[in-house]
């Protein structure tokens, strides 16, 4: 993707609905229909503040049957670089903001035989709209939603009403949680289980699906998670004959870009492989954060995934 494929959006509705997420409805800015999508999709947003631009990816959490408005929860995070605290203090009804085309890197399996939803607090963004999707379907599913108290449960409300009994509640407040080995070690041949939530939250779904024998192609995870931060460093673009100072800040790609050089990207959270960049140079070490690239990759440091990764290193060139 790159910023010649931004779509205007104008902000029409705002709704606080935890102490944490606000609910944000975007309209095309020219009243146009939205481009379609599938449930499990996201969308980059890109916040222009004064000093820095800010581009997060967040969950289309309305039906992909309505076109005429997209939906999004952002949940401020305390540890922020500035995105969410862009869209909760800055951002106002009638705002204007750009987003990227819908992406889907988690969509749901279609010859599924069972689906297993299991979100943990903001995580519960996709599946709102996969849910649409799955009404329709035949396939059975089933939804456990993990929150840290009844007041953190973002739409609570329209889940209860529209899910019954498929719908079921743990409230760390009230010592509840997931069975993860009842719930995975039962599930009939063909089932496929979909996690998104805190990182602790993915990785006990995943090992417990593991241990229990799922293969991973029945496995689905989604994490989105502000890129981490580091020590400063420099790299030099060799296409761009430019040098450009990493801050701590600031991710790799984001200071890259705001060198004026694009790479391309989907996820900016070290998932899809789009932005793999080629390192022809390198004294120091590079510090991986993705989930893409392979151990034995990895240990190669023959490329970085910009969006999550940096460095500690003297000299770092890459084929930019
Ligand atoms: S943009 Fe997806 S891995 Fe970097």
């Amino acid at each position: 993707m790159n910023e010649a494929q931004t779509l205007a959006v104008e902000v029409s509705a705002i709704e606080q609905v935890t102490p944490l997420i606000k609910h944000f409805t975007l309209a095309a800015a020219d009243g146009a229909a939205l481009p379609a999508f599938s449930g499990g999709s996201h969308v980059i947003v890109v916040m222009r503040g004064a000093l820095r631009a800010h581009r997060n990816p967040y969950s289309l959490l309305s039906s992909p049957h309505r076109l005429d408005t997209y939906e999004i929860g952002v949940r401020r995070m305390e540890e922020s670089r500035g995105g969410s605290h862009f869209m909760h203090d800055k951002v106002r009804v009638g705002s204007r903001l750009e987003i990227a085309h819908p992406v889907n890197l988690f969509g749901l399996d279609k010859i599924a035989r069972k689906h297993v939803l299991i979100a943990g607090g903001i995580g519960i963004t996709p599946f709102l709209a996969q849910l649409e999707d799955l009404h329709d379907g035949a396939a059975p599913y089933e939804l456990h939603y993990s929150v840290r108290s009844p007041e953190h449960a973002a739409f609570l409300g329209r889940l209860r009403e529209r899910e019954g009994d498929r719908l079921h509640m743990y409230y760390d407040s009230e010592d509840q949680s997931i069975d993860f080995d009842g719930l995975l070690s039962n599930q009939p041949l063909g089932t496929h289980v979909y996690v998104c939530g805190p990182a602790g939250l993915i990785n006990r779904v995943i090992d417990t699906a593991r241990r229990c024998g799922w293969s991973d192609s029945h496995i689905h995870w989604e994490q989105f998670s502000a890129p981490p931060t580091g020590d400063a460093f420099d790299v030099y673009l060799a296409r761009a004959k430019l040098t450009v100072h990493v801050p701590p800040d600031r991710s790799l790609l984001e200071s890259i870009e705001a060198a004026g050089v694009e790479v391309p990207y989907l996820c900016r959270g070290g998932v899809c492989g789009f932005c793999q960049t080629r390192v022809l140079e390198l004294d120091g070490e590079l510090v991986h954060n993705d989930h893409f690239l392979s151990e034995a990759d990895k240990a190669r440091a023959k490329s970085i995934m910009p969006c999550v990764s940096r460095a500690h290193c003297r000299t770092l060139v890459l084929d930019l």
